[in-house]
């Protein structure tokens, strides 16, 4: 088969590096991809929402799968362009990809069908939202409906800084369209989690649990990233959390989605929080996540082709979905000054010394060939990934490949899976 897939981070490398082990893959695209996914596929150089250049590549390759990494595409309308043209790919139709691209899409369907979140009123007019934000008080969240990069989320510990992001958002528009409209949110505390499922629009098969890092430094002090590590399976969803997780709100999400006449196909990601009264959502995604795809499928023992294909046939059901009993860890090394502004083009040294560590693999996120050298082409640049019978081994096979890789500036956290490790102590 002939499998394109679309995006360039460290989530569509490791999906790379998945699809490549089916004995049915015999010919890998990328579009764009980065120098590591170039190791394993020819990446081709259209962008991942340049959807007519992808259409126009897929049709004349016949290909006979697309992966669709990121959200953006999908958002776009990826899915639902590649089904007119009968070319086949992973992903939800655009309908239906409103569960990430829109937060108060999101909340009516999970008010709708009594799936736990936190309570939520959503505004487009700035007197109301702060005439709410008074008669609430802090702490409380507010949120941009559209798609921000992960940068519409304001975590407001007092009411001025709550009333400054609503007007941000609605009257200064600081997040354009995506912010016309804002979501204030009741604030939730507790440990969060990741549950990832595959779905065919009716069956949901659950990943193994992931946690991820979003502050970019130890102790989860300072700015939000979009990850800089992440560990799989997290301890603190236990089984049984699992299970609940499942039935109170990955089932019902698709349940519900259907009956408003949306088949959801593809990856559904629920950002839990593990509250005192149990799971609630704080946010959904329409793909895997990255970092947490990194983790997840060097834990995946079945073929992940076969399943892709399960899900866009609505097979799911029949589909056997394996793991292997292992833990795998990941840490994001960042350019200086990640996610603030930063330099690129800084050349990358100790890749295949890393690389030949037994049980780790060298996920890029944002790298470039310059010559004969790998140079940085991101904020993220590497997710050095491991996997062992124990967290614990995964961990130190991650950093011992950290530690033979070198960039100027290089920047990385030295306490991944620190909650996991508190959890098992
Ligand atoms: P989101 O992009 O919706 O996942 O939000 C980004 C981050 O903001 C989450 O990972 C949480 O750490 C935090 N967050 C979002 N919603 C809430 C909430 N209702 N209560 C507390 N923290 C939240
Ligand atoms: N790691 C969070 C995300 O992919 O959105």
């Amino acid at each position: 088969m002939r499998v394109l897939i679309v995006g360039h981070g460290g989530r569509e490398h490791a999906l790379a590096w998945k699809l490549k082990q089916s004995p049915r893959v015999d010919q890998l695209y990328c579009a764009p991809g980065n120098a590591g996914i170039a190791e394993l596929a020819q990446c081709v150089n259209i962008g991942g929402t340049e959807l007519d250049r992808l259409l126009a590549f897929a049709r004349e390759q016949k290909i006979d799968l697309t992966v669709v990494g990121p959200e953006a595409p999908l958002a776009a309308g990826i899915v639902d362009a590649f089904q007119r043209a009968e070319l086949p790919i992973f992903g939800p139709v655009q309908a239906a990809a409103r569960l990430e691209a829109s937060k108060s899409f999101a909340k009516t369907l999970m008010h709708k069908y009594r799936i736990p979140t936190a309570e939520s009123r959503t505004f487009t007019d700035a007197e109301a939202a702060i005439a709410y934000i008074r008669e609430k008080g802090a702490p409380l969240v507010v949120k941009a409906d559209g798609l921000a990069s992960g940068k519409g989320v304001v975590v407001a510990q007092t009411v001025a800084e709550a009333e400054q992001a609503v007007e941000g958002m609605l009257l200064k528009k600081e997040f354009g369209p995506a912010g016309a409209r804002v979501i204030v949110e009741e604030y939730l505390t507790g440990e969060e989690v990741s549950v990832l499922a595959f779905t065919d629009g009716n069956t949901v098969v659950p990943l193994v649990p992931a946690q991820d890092h979003k502050a970019a430094y130890d102790g989860d002090q300072g700015p939000n990233t979009g990850g800089m590590g992440a560990y799989a399976p997290a301890p603190v969803l236990t089984p049984e959390l699992l299970k609940q997780v499942e039935r109170e709100i990955l089932q019902p999400t698709i349940d519900g989605l259907r009956q408003e006449g949306l088949l959801y196909r593809g990856v559904l990601y629920a950002g839990l929080m593990l509250t005192a009264e149990g799971p609630k959502v704080l946010e959904y995604n329409v793909r895997f996540g990255d970092p947490e795809c990194q983790v997840i499928l060097p834990c995946l023992q079945s073929d992940l082709l076969e399943i892709m294909l399960a899900v866009i046939h609505g097979e799911l059901a029949g589909q056997t979905v394996t793991w292997h009993d292992r833990h795998a860890a990941c840490v994001v090394m960042a350019s200086a000054g990640y996610p603030g502004p930063y330099q690129t083009g800084k050349i990358i040294t100790g890749l295949d010394q890393a690389a030949a560590l037994p049980e780790v693999c060298v996920f890029h996120a944002g790298t470039a060939t310059q010559g004969k050298n790998v140079v940085t082409a991101g904020g993220r640049v590497l997710a050095v990934t491991a996997w062992g019978e124990t967290l614990q081994a995964a961990l130190a096979k991650a950093y011992r490949g950290v530690s033979a890789i070198h960039f100027d500036g290089a920047h990385y956290r030295t306490d991944i899976a620190h909650r996991a490790k508190a959890v098992s102590q």
